[in-house]
């Protein structure tokens, strides 16, 4: 999948980093923002909203990618992903995201951001190897 231009990057940066300042995280107080690049070129995101059950919560990643199909993205592709977290070091997407972006977005790239230099560069092939998806049910 191509990279997405600088100022696609850009957009991304800022939405990601725009969503994690609406993140709910009352409990973990670790807030997330992600925004996606959809093969169509249009961008979404989405935050993390946590839960009293804990288990309910919901990624960022996952956030945005929900947000995209909910706005009627019909064959959604995704080009990229951008995950932005307010800390030193970037962190990589959990493995339940992993998944969901591999549904949309099996040779997506996935960078992760932070407000320090740090970044990770990264693929959806590289983070799910061996993946499980919607081909294996064809
Ligand atoms: N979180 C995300 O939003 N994305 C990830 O990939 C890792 C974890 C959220 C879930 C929870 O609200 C908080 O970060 C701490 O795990």
């Amino acid at each position: 999948m191509k990279s997405p231009t600088p100022a696609q990057l850009r957009k991304l940066k800022t939405a990601a980093k725009t969503a994690a300042g609406r993140a709910y995280a009352p409990y973990s107080k670790f807030t997330v923002g992600a925004a996606i690049l959809t093969s169509s070129g249009n961008i979404y995101s989405g935050c993390n909203v946590e839960n009293a059950s804990y288990g309910l919560t919901n990624c960022a990643e996952r956030t945005a990618i929900f947000n995209a199909v909910a706005a009627g993205e019909k064959k959604l592709r995704l080009q990229c992903v951008v995950v932005y977290t307010p800390t030193d070091m970037p962190t990589a997407p959990c493995g339940a995201c992993r998944q969901v972006i591999n549904e949309f977005g099996p040779d997506a790239r996935v960078l992760s951001i932070c407000r320090g230099q740090g970044q990770i560069a990264s693929s959806t092939r590289e983070l799910l190897p061996g993946a499980f998806g919607p081909a294996d049910l064809a």
